[in-house]
């Protein structure tokens, strides 16, 4: 769906109600998680390129010996992995899934059993995501953290309800998503989570207060409702005296500061960020964490995706993947004294 077409149906359902809204939502949806992906592929791409630095003979050997930021470094897993095992079998009845102490005896917000999502590439079969098991708690702030390929956008395809697993379960406030159809994912995505983008995905031609307050009109809240609780979002983030303003006039920072707004605005049971920071200067990308640490702090539950470790330590909690696998989890602090 282009955006011209995505706004011919927002003016009709504004008109007409918010029904149709719900079943476009999904194709919306998927749209705009497909240009995140088409976006992603072509900036990997261009990161790609703009890493192949022209070689000069003389400079081979020390090309070589530069170390390749995609690779898994295997001691640093080997490390985690063991720290795990102990951790886990020192547990209560050797327990493998990790609860964070001050959650202990509290029903986990979200719930992955043993989730595998494979993909078949002719006769190869690609363990994306390869028996995973996670409980996050109300409140919580966790970084996933894994080197390129390692599953993490498959596994937040499935904690975002954009996709089900294989095989496995995954309960959202007790509720199983594993098998279901797509209008009940949506209607999942509307009612519980919030997401935030590397490129912001924000609407170009509308300005900053109906660009935050579309989660709510897909929710069907009321017209002037949903201006005032968008404004207050907006003010959240420290740009309400813009708010006329349309996004390209705003830097990237204020852009993403905008998509926090957007997500909070359905007061959602979770926060996804998926690499949040990524297209941000170092400066700003702290700006934008602070931000993320502000509405934990208020006690919004936040996943956020990232390959960058330094990035991750931010969070109160860290699961580390690698190979579609869970290698780490616990909590930032022991995390940092194992990598
Ligand atoms: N639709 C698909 N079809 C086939 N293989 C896929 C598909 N999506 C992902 N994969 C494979 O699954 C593995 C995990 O991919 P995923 O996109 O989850 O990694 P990632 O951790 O998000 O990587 P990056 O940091 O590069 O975004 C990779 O080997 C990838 O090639
Ligand atoms: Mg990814």
């Amino acid at each position: 769906m282009s955006l011209k077409d995505f706004k011919k149906i927002n003016k009709t359902d504004i008109a007409n109600g918010t029904d149709a809204l719900e079943i476009e939502d999904l194709s919306v949806t998927r749209d705009i998680c497909t240009d995140i992906s088409k976006k992603d592929i072509s900036d990997k791409t261009a990161s790609d390129n703009a890493s192949i630095k022209p070689v000069q003979v003389q400079n081979e050997a020390e090309e070589d010996d530069e170390p390749d930021e995609y690779a898994e470094n295997h001691d640093e897993i080997a490390k985690l992995k063991a720290a795990q095992e102990a951790a886990s079998a020192s547990g209560p009845n050797g327990q493998v899934v990790y609860i964070p102490k001050e959650h202990i005896g509290e029903l986990p917000l979200l719930e992955l059993h043993d989730i595998y999502k494979i993909y078949k590439m002719g006769s190869e079969e690609v363990h994306a995501n390869d028996g995973i098991s996670i409980n996050i708690y109300k409140g919580e702030f966790v970084a996933i953290v894994g080197k390129s390929g390692s599953g993490k956008s498959t596994l937040m395809n499935i904690i975002g309800a954009l996709d089900v697993p294989t095989s496995g379960r995954y309960l959202i406030s007790g509720q199983d998503t594993s098998s279901m159809k797509d209008d009940e994912l949506a209607a999942i995505r509307n009612k519980k989570i919030g997401f935030i983008f590397q490129q912001y995905n924000l609407l170009p031609k509308d300005n900053l207060l109906d660009n935050v307050c579309l989660p709510l009109l897909y929710a069907g809240v009321p017209k002037h409702e949903q201006k005032e609780r968008a404004m207050r979002q907006l003010e959240r983030v420290g740009l309400s005296d813009k708010w006329m303003q349309k996004p390209a006039q705003l830097s990237g920072g204020q852009q993403q500061r905008v998509s926090i707004a957007r997500a909070l605005a359905g007061d959602p049971e979770l926060i996804i960020a998926d690499e949040p920071t990524g297209a941000l200067d170092s400066k700003t990308s702290r700006q934008v964490l602070g931000f993320l640490k502000d509405i934990n702090q208020d006690g919004n539950t936040v996943v956020m995706i990232t390959h960058d470790n330094s990035i991750a330590l931010e969070a109160k909690r860290i699961v580390r993947i690698s190979d579609g696998k869970v290698v780490y989890d616990g909590t930032a602090e022991d995390y940092a004294k194992l990598i």
